[in-house]
């Protein structure tokens, strides 16, 4: 199994974000975390498709992007042609998620599926077959700098189960609180792609960061 790291953009200085984008893409991230939040899904508001539609033109690196909103189905479309190469929307959302996931592979594009910590992991299991990827989070979403919670590692064991199980390997993505000390717990528990705010970007060097939490992960394997 490869690890893959990718940076949430929430963490990083918003007055400079195409430069950030292109610092992690020349330090070795494998692809760029774009937190999506509407104020209403959850409590803050971040950035949007036309934030996201410049980015693509400063940086080549495949945008991760993760939908913290209500409705996502209206928004799809604009997420595509903003540039996303995988969209995670939340299994909470007021949206058919069967619709979400189908209205997004019609582009192209790959579909995931995310739960908050309250989330039971069968809530996504009849969705398991038709997505790409699973997004467990660490922390409550909506806010970067939250601690790890430990406690969900066993939501990415009963979804790697399930997954074998119906013959549907998958990506299992962890977000919130990742750093060079929790990244080997999630990765021991099944998880392969790491999201990374505040761990990375909180750092002057981006490219010894990349690389100490990939080593650290990877020991875990
Ligand atoms: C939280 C976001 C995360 C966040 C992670 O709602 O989904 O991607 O940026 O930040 P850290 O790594 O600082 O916990
Ligand atoms: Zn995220």
């Amino acid at each position: 199994m490869e690890i893959r790291i990718s940076p949430s953009l929430l963490s990083a200085d918003f007055a400079r974000l195409g430069a950030e984008a292109q610092a992690m893409e020349n330090a070795g991230a494998d692809m760029l975390h774009i937190d999506v939040m509407d104020g209403h899904f959850v409590p803050n508001i971040s950035y949007g498709p036309v934030v996201m539609r410049s980015l693509r033109k400063a940086s080549s690196m495949f945008f991760d992007t993760h939908l913290m909103i209500s409705e996502p189905l209206r928004y799809i479309e604009d997420y595509v042609k903003a540039g996303a190469g995988l969209i995670t929307f939340h299994v909470e959302s007021d949206d058919d998620p069967a619709a979400v996931i189908e209205k997004i592979r019609s582009f192209g594009v790959h579909p995931a599926i995310s739960l908050k910590p309250k989330t039971p992991a069968e809530a996504v299991f009849p969705y398991l077959a038709s997505v790409d990827m699973v997004l467990v989070m660490t922390v409550e979403p909506g806010l970067g700098g939250q601690s790890f919670m430990e406690d969900m590692m066993p939501q990415i064991a009963a979804i790697k189960n399930e997954a074998a199980r119906i013959g549907h390997p998958l990506d299992i993505q962890v977000d919130g609180g990742i750093d060079e000390r929790t990244a080997p717990i999630a990765v021991g528990a099944g998880a392969n792609i790491l999201v990374a705010g505040s761990s990375l970007f909180h750092q002057a060097d981006y490219v010894s960061a990349i690389r100490n939490l990939r080593m650290a992960a990877q020991a875990a394997l």
